[in-house]
């Protein structure tokens, strides 16, 4: 059954308000409640590391923070999803396995912190109709949630990209996973209906409206999880790393392996006699250029040449940069073979996690049937669709949020 991200006041955010009201008694007047969005990766996958163009946008299911600020210096972190709280010291945050989830909120303070943002204590409840652990960014979503939300109780207005850049070391350095810029961004700066096309190597990003005509953007969960600190993905960039490096030996002034145009790259190719460094670069250098190319097709509302990019994108990051698996192999060739479908390939990290499509609008049901169907029978596993439209990135909702706060 689709989910849609776009009712007003969703279920989760008033379960949270009725949670927090329990957990956290007090004025609410205090209160203040913020959400930050996952985001889907449209096109240019591992090409953010690469110091490439990526072309995400922001969802409009996400996180919410429901935020009381506290005198005594205390953090207390609880969620919708998990039991029990986490308590910590805003002056002493330090990563702890045992604190689970938390230490998501707790690397973004500790990060703000570093960036010499104030930190106080704060009831802080999350909710979230993402589905976490699916290559939706909901980590980056907790984690510029927590930073903009404490940056506005100590007064403090971040532009997105110092928003995205500190939750970005939050996630390298107090996380460990050593992540692009592309999430964190995404989730920060996403316009509603607009994908971002961000140079991960300056930051500079340019807001494309999606013409998509008749289409939608379909979301598919595989439901094949696989985390990203314990994946192959740490050793992609080291791969990737290794290539540039042998690059370098004849172009020294190679900043990027995004940087290669692909009219050079039959030159270069050759450098690399190891075939597995050679298939990690040339999806890097043909990635670059779909990306370019998915820009222009977007700009000028042309759905059948950007659904083709996104095929020939899951063809090299299944062959060539191998991060795929059968399980996302199999839902990317269900929806080739659907009814209404101009595009599918796996997005995000990979390994399991979702796949995006581009699907004829008056087709979503019939589309969703026969992807259900044929992933069904080759993996024994049933596929859930979010379609969702571009949305906004991390925004104070107290507003909308107080309609809805329990009157008892
Ligand atoms: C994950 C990372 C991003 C990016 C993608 C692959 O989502 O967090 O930085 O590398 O994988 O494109």
């Amino acid at each position: 059954m689709t989910q849609s991200g776009s009712a007003h006041a969703p279920r989760e955010l008033v379960e949270a308000l009725h949670q927090f009201a329990r957990w956290s008694p007090g004025p609410a007047e205090q209160v203040r409640v913020f959400f930050a969005p996952g985001r889907v990766n449209l096109i240019g996958e591992h090409l953010d590391y690469n110091g490439g163009l990526v072309f995400p946008a922001a969802l409009t299911l996400g996180t919410w923070a429901v935020v009381r600020p506290r005198w005594d210096g205390v953090l207390r972190f609880a969620s919708t999803t998990f039991p029990g709280e986490v308590t910590a010291q805003a002056e002493d945050l330090a990563f702890t396995a045992a604190d689970g989830f938390a230490n998501y909120p707790k690397g973004a303070l500790w990060a703000l912190a570093q960036a010499g943002v104030p930190v106080q204590g704060a009831d802080m409840l999350f909710a979230s109709n993402l589905p976490s652990g699916a290559g939706l960014s909901s980590s980056a979503a907790i984690e510029v949630v927590t930073a903009a939300a404490m940056a506005a109780f100590a007064d403090r207005t971040l532009p997105a990209a110092d928003l995205a850049l500190l939750t970005q070391r939050a996630e390298n350095e107090f996380i460990g996973v050593q992540c692009g810029i592309m999430d964190q961004f995404a989730v920060a700066a996403g316009r509603a209906g607009h994908a971002m096309l961000l140079d991960c190597g300056t930051l500079r990003c340019e807001w494309v409206p999606l013409h998509l005509g008749d289409a939608r953007v379909v979301i598919t969960n595989t439901h094949h999880t696989r985390g990203l600190a314990d994946s192959a993905y740490n050793q992609r960039r080291a791969e990737c790393e290794r290539a540039l490096a042998l690059l370098r030996e004849v172009r020294p002034a190679l900043r990027a392996l995004a940087d290669i145009p692909p009219e050079e790259w039959p030159a270069l190719e050759s450098r690399l006699t190891d075939d597995v460094l050679r298939r990690r670069a040339r999806h890097v250098v043909t990635e670059q250029a779909r990306v370019r190319e998915a820009a222009r097709r977007v700009a000028a509302g042309d759905v059948i040449g950007f659904g083709r990019l996104l095929n020939e994108s899951h063809v090299s990051l299944r062959d060539d940069y191998e991060v795929t698996g059968p399980a996302l192999d199999a839902l990317a060739e269900a929806a080739w073979n659907a009814p209404g479908c101009y595009g599918s390939r796996m997005t995000g990290a990979g390994f399991g996690g979702c796949t995006v499509s581009l699907v004829k609008a008056d087709a979503l049901d019939a589309f969703e049937a026969e992807v259900t169907r044929a992933y069904q029978a080759a993996t024994g596993k049933q596929p859930t669709f979010y379609v969702s439209d571009a949305g906004d990135g991390v925004h104070e909702v107290t507003e909308e949020a107080m309609r809805v706060w329990p009157s008892w």
